[in-house]
């Protein structure tokens, strides 16, 4: 038997050996598949045993005469064989990443053993420990740490996984697809072996061994088939699964009833998992979730935290086919699952919630994380054209402006037609690997559009910018609009073609308040577009020219977001108003609302940079107060509209980062409306004050929301009656949306007398959930007072906190850095410097997590140059360390 004990520990690499990118246009197909996969798993924290036996042929599309090369990292090989015969030294070849078999037959059965050890993995690829618990993470690349495998997703096989464990620490044992055989084996041991007959990427395996309860509920698919549901947890969260059970039925009637998509297999399972480095993850029939995004209890979890957990399991549901059935060629296309599985999630929700919420949510996230991405340097096309390391391109890009595209073609198209495009793209490419132009492609294909253009959404990078100016002709009742386009340049892509940009429009009449009828003039004439049409903006510049316009109008730019583009438009405040009153379009006015503060936040910005007194613009507080006395909408919306532009999004429109100046701004907007306003906020508060058993739905929310915004505005300004209503708020404990929202504003206050005691009543009631801690943690080191920084540093200490567990991380460090901006951003540099030492500890313990947390020092460029010389120094001090290429990729690229 061959030993060839390899990498261990994570080699230290030259410096000369820094890790290469893999670019698209190197594409080839893979010079064997996998028909079949046999796994047998020995579990041991230390020592897993790992055998494989792989069936392989040569691929038809092959080059001639390639060598069968495997991918495996950390593997120790313990064992080698082709068709019953072991290799002998030689006959193969094998280093920290590959193992090559030159002279391999054209079709074999490959035998491996392999040993490794789950305990020592922190950075939670591969095969893990969490809480005594195995499982598995192994999309992109995880699944080459648990065996040699053609790991890329265009190799797919059937899988048929037998799991060994000890029976008493082990009593569950799981895998994909459907349970076939079990049984008792010697040494305390059993096992079970399951059978998953539809062909995957290796990308989608998993198992999970552990001490696991579960809840079970069924689901009748639109064919009459029962399907068996289950979610897996420890003990203690038996009562934190109902609402996710209660998201995955909505889900799997949502798809059948929206998509036409039926669930294929006789199981579906969720597992609940601590240490979890993403949110959750689509593995066939296995679904594996961070337990932050599968628990809830009014108790424990916010309103928010139920809508993120619905969202979530339909997102790894929708996989099921967007990414499963027809999943990527290769990672380049990640947004081809990603981007399309977004978009469903996001309707989902819009369809079980509050819809224009639900956009205003998004598009503001968008606007905020995405743009600032798209504007930094790691900024990338939604398809990329290369990387270092897959696992740093799981980005909002990718992501979020990759769900805005696949929006632009549904409204291109028109939803009978998408869908039409979209049952084309399943029937298809079926248990194919396929790429985005296979997709965009069924589209075309069913709308006849020319959708040439269209496709560099997916190759430039950066958002482009519209300026938009319009004039009115009295005398021939004429409006003429003019659309500029212009993306700026990005790392690597200088000059931008023009986009085939979307962009609904309406008229609004100044006189009437009404949308005007929408009459083009085109080149083949008058073309009657409604009261609410798309302009197809194709050019560097266009004009729109539309005729029989009664009335002066106000435009309404870029309805429900028709793209993701940044649109600039000279709108007087009086337009604003006028808009934020009349716009049919509930997008719009919420944006109309969100501009005018803006224009405001703006002289406010300059004024505290000036040193001249602030003076507030009476047009957003008479624009509030009639939001406050004639409320139009509904208390979703209303919540929304109430709620000021966060510091993020301030900041992103600004040329140079003041983050002081933001605060100070943003500050004294929040306290002149609450002082103009008291009284309307106090009456607002009580009207939705109810003790009405807790329930995640949308009306319940909007109160609570809306009944929270209120309270902000009184505790901004430390109104005696509004910290007695956020006091009382607290101590009535009645669920962790109103306790949290409480405690936060008392914690961010200058009343310690009220915040201290309930801090504490707080981290002693919920030591014991971790989830809960998380808040605990998030709530003090986002406080705006000047010992935010102390108190990071004193938590990162408390028993409750580890550096090993991500969601630990994000709460306390990635609250910190992220959120609170004024004093991540100390101008004695002491900011940066404790995330830089987070980073170079994460670098060695999880690089994945150090990539994505180190994300504000990347955009230094942003601030002033006191600032930016310190961010720099932080970033040059993490690239003189041994860097994992997930690091390395992230800070070559913030310095370059
Ligand atoms: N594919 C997962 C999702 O979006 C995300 C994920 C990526 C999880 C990589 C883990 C690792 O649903
Ligand atoms: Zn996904």
């Amino acid at each position: 038997m061959s030993d060839t004990r390899v990498s261990e520990q994570a080699e230290i690499k030259p410096v000369d050996a820094q890790p290469q990118p893999v670019y698209l246009k190197d594409y080839r197909p893979p010079a064997y598949r996998v028909t079949h996969t046999e796994l047998k798993f020995d579990l041991s924290a230390t020592d897993t045993q790992v055998h494989a036996a792989l069936h392989l042929e040569r691929h038809p599309d092959s080059e001639p005469g390639l060598p069968l090369t495997l991918h495996g990292e950390k593997l120790s090989l313990k064992h080698i064989a082709i068709d019953g015969q072991e290799l002998q030294e030689g006959e193969y070849q094998v280093d920290d990443a590959t193992l090559t078999i030159p002279e391999a037959p054209d079709r074999l059965r490959l035998e491996t053993v392999v040993v490794i050890d789950p305990q020592a993995n922190t950075a939670l690829e591969g095969l893990y420990l969490s809480n005594g618990m195995f499982c598995t993470q192994c999309e992109a690349e995880g699944f080459r740490r648990i065996t040699y495998y053609l790991d890329r997703p265009d190799v797919m096989a059937t899988f048929s996984t037998t799991v060994i464990g000890d029976r008493e620490q082990l009593p569950v044992l799981l895998s994909n697809g459907n349970p076939v055989e079990r049984g008792e084996l010697p040494n305390g041991k059993h096992f079970v072996t399951w059978e998953d007959p539809h062909p995957k990427p290796s990308y989608l395996f998993a198992l999970v061994a552990g001490q696991l309860e579960k809840v079970e509920d069924h689901f009748t698919t639109m064919s009459g088939r029962d399907v068996t549901l289950q979610l897996w947890v420890e003990s203690e969260n038996l009562d934190k699964t109902e609402h996710a059970m209660r998201s995955l039925k909505a889900s799997m009637k949502w798809d059948e009833e929206t998509y036409g998509r039926e669930y294929d297999l006789d199981l579906f399972m969720i597992v609940a998992v601590n240490d979890f480095n993403m949110g959750a993850m689509e593995n066939k029939g296995l679904n594996i979730f961070n337990s932050a995004a599968v628990l809830t209890h009014p108790q424990t979890a916010t309103d928010g935290a139920f809508q993120r957990v619905e969202g979530v399991v339909a997102h790894e549901y929708f996989h099921n086919w967007s990414g499963n059935r027809v999943t990527c060629r290769d990672w380049f296309q990640l947004s081809l699952k990603e981007g399309f599985t977004v978009f469903r999630d996001q309707s989902f929700s819009a369809d079980v919630n509050s819809a224009p919420v639900k956009r205003i949510q998004d598009v503001s996230f968008l606007r905020t994380a995405q743009f600032a991405e798209d504007a930094g340097p790691t900024a990338h096309p939604v398809r990329p054209d290369h990387y270092i390391e897959i696992s740093n391109f799981y980005t909002l890009t990718i992501y979020e402006k990759g769900s805005e595209i696949v929006r632009m073609l549904r409204n291109l198209l028109g939803w009978d037609t998408f869908r039409k495009g979209s049952d084309l793209y399943f029937e298809r490419f079926d248990g194919q690997a396929v790429t985005i132009e296979d997709f965009v492609g069924c589209m075309a294909e069913v709308s006849g559009l020319d959708l040439d253009q269209f496709m560099r959404w997916y190759s430039q990078a950066g958002t482009p910018e519209i300026d938009a100016h319009g004039e009115y002709d009295y005398a021939n009742g004429e409006y003429r609009l003019t659309l500029r386009q212009r993306t700026p340049a990005t790392p690597g892509q200088p000059d931008k073609q023009p986009l085939h940009i979307p962009v609904r429009v309406g008229l609004v009449g100044t006189k009437s308040g009404e949308d005007l009828t929408l009459t083009l003039e085109g080149p083949e004439g008058k073309e009657n577009l409604g009261k609410d049409g798309v302009l197809h903006l194709r050019e560097d510049e266009q004009t729109f020219v539309f005729t029989n316009v009664a009335e002066a109008p106000v435009p309404s730019l870029l309805r429900g977001f028709s793209a993701p583009v940044k649109l600039r438009f000279p709108y007087g405040r009086e337009d604003l108003a006028f808009l934020l009153q009349n716009d049919s379009d509930g997008f719009n006015r919420w944006d109309a609302g969100q501009r005018l503060a803006m224009l405001a936040l703006d002289d406010l910005i300059a004024a505290h940079r000036n040193g001249v007194e602030k003076v507030m613009d009476p047009r957003v507080t008479e624009a509030f107060r009639s939001l406050l006395n004639e409320p139009s909408d509904d208390k979703a919306v209303l919540a929304e509209m109430l709620t000021l532009p966060s510091e993020a999004y301030i900041a992103e429109q600004q040329p140079m980062v003041d983050v002081d100046a933001i605060h100070a701004a943003r500050n004294f907007v929040k306290q002149w409306l609450a002082v103009s306003l008291r009284d309307e906020f106090l009456s607002l508060y009580r009207a939705n004050q109810s003790d009405a058993p807790y329930a995640p739905d949308a009306e319940q929310i909007a109160q609570r929301s809306l009944k929270n915004v209120a309270l902000s505005y009184l505790m901004s300004i430390e109104d005696e009656e509004g910290v007695e209503l956020a006091r009382q708020q607290f101590e009535a404990q009645h669920n962790m949306t109103d306790v949290r929202a409480a405690l936060t504003l008392l914690v961010h206050s200058s009343r310690g007398d009220i915040a201290d005691p309930a801090l504490r009543a707080f981290g002693e009631k919920w030591a014991h959930d971790p989830l809960v801690m998380d808040q605990w943690f998030s709530v003090q080191v986002t406080r705006p007072q000047s010992d935010a920084l102390d108190r990071v540093k004193y938590l990162m200490d408390h028993p409750a906190f580890s550096l090993k567990n991500p969601n630990r991380v994000r709460a306390l460090i990635g609250a910190f850095v992220g959120q609170n901006r004024v004093n991540f951003h100390r101008l004695d540099g002491e900011g940066y410097k404790l995330l830089s030492d987070v980073v170079i500890e994460l670098n060695r313990l999880n690089p994945e997590i150090a990539a994505r947390i180190i994300t504000p020092l990347t955009r230094w460029q942003r601030f002033d140059e006191q600032r930016q010389a310190l961010m720099k120094a932080e970033l040059e001090r993490i690239r003189a360390e041994d860097l994992s290429p997930n690091v390395y990729e992230v800070v070559e690229k913030a310095l370059a």
